[in-house]
């Protein structure tokens, strides 16, 4: 008899990860290996379902998922939107939840009302073109950053910021504005077309699962 093949999940390590191993447990998936803290293995498994886990970079999550290297992957949708990688997004998972946005000092807006030609620093370089360029029809140089973004209009490196704004407390400090919403963001499941076709009931199963669990959060 063959055995059954392992079904792989990629997680965003953090919160993201935290949250989903959580709900696993919930619906009576543990790995217990994951829990050693001081533990330097890369891959976690459960040999009874037949599952594997890693953590990786969320925004390498979308092209594990693509390549197949993982089924199933968990990652925010602004590093799915970014990435525009070949997969299917299956689940909302509800948590995680912010927004992207456009943001800056607040004499930005004049600038944005009148489709000004400005400079917009962003981590999320293809989200913000999208949002400039196809929903808003407004000509702007977009300006690659890495991290600590709303440095960009505080220094002169550009106008505003197209970022992740959680609590807003980042911007507050900086005295800084959220000046238009591009999109909500949360938590996602996504799954490689392949493995949909050729494991349908068992990621179907691994689906419903979740969504059992949220649905019953939701009523509590
Ligand atoms: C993110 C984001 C904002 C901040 C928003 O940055 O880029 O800077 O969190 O959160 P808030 O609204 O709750 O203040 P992160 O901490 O991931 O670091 P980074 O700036 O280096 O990307």
């Amino acid at each position: 008899m063959t055995e059954t093949r392992y079904l792989t999940f990629a997680l965003a390590k953090g919160r993201l990860a935290i949250k989903t191993l959580e709900l696993l447990e919930n619906m009576g998936i543990s790995c217990e290996e994951m829990k050693d803290k001081a533990t330097r293995k890369l891959i976690f498994v459960n040999e009874e379902r037949r599952l594997k886990f890693f953590l990786a970079k969320g925004p390498d999550v979308p092209t594990y998922v693509e390549y197949g290297a993982a089924d199933i992957g968990v990652a925010g949708n602004d590093t799915i939107l970014e990435e525009d990688r070949n997969v299917y997004e299956v689940l909302d998972l509800g948590f995680g939840k912010c927004r992207m946005c456009v943001c800056g000092p607040e004499s930005a807006r004049e600038l944005l009302l009148h489709h000004e030609r400005i400079r917009v620093a962003s981590k999320y370089p293809n989200i913000a073109k999208d949002y400039f360029y196809n929903k808003k029809h407004q000509t702007v140089d977009i300006i690659k950053l890495n991290g600590s973004v709303e440095l960009g209009p505080l220094v002169g490196l550009s106008e505003v910021i197209v970022d992740i704004v959680e609590t807003g407390s980042t911007l507050r400090e900086n005295g800084l504005e959220v000046l238009e919403e591009v999109c909500p963001l949360s938590a996602r499941m996504i799954v490689n077309p392949v493995s949909l076709q050729m494991e349908r009931a068992r990621i179907q199963e691994i689906v419903m699962g979740f969504r059992g669990i949220l649905h019953q959060r939701f009523l509590q």
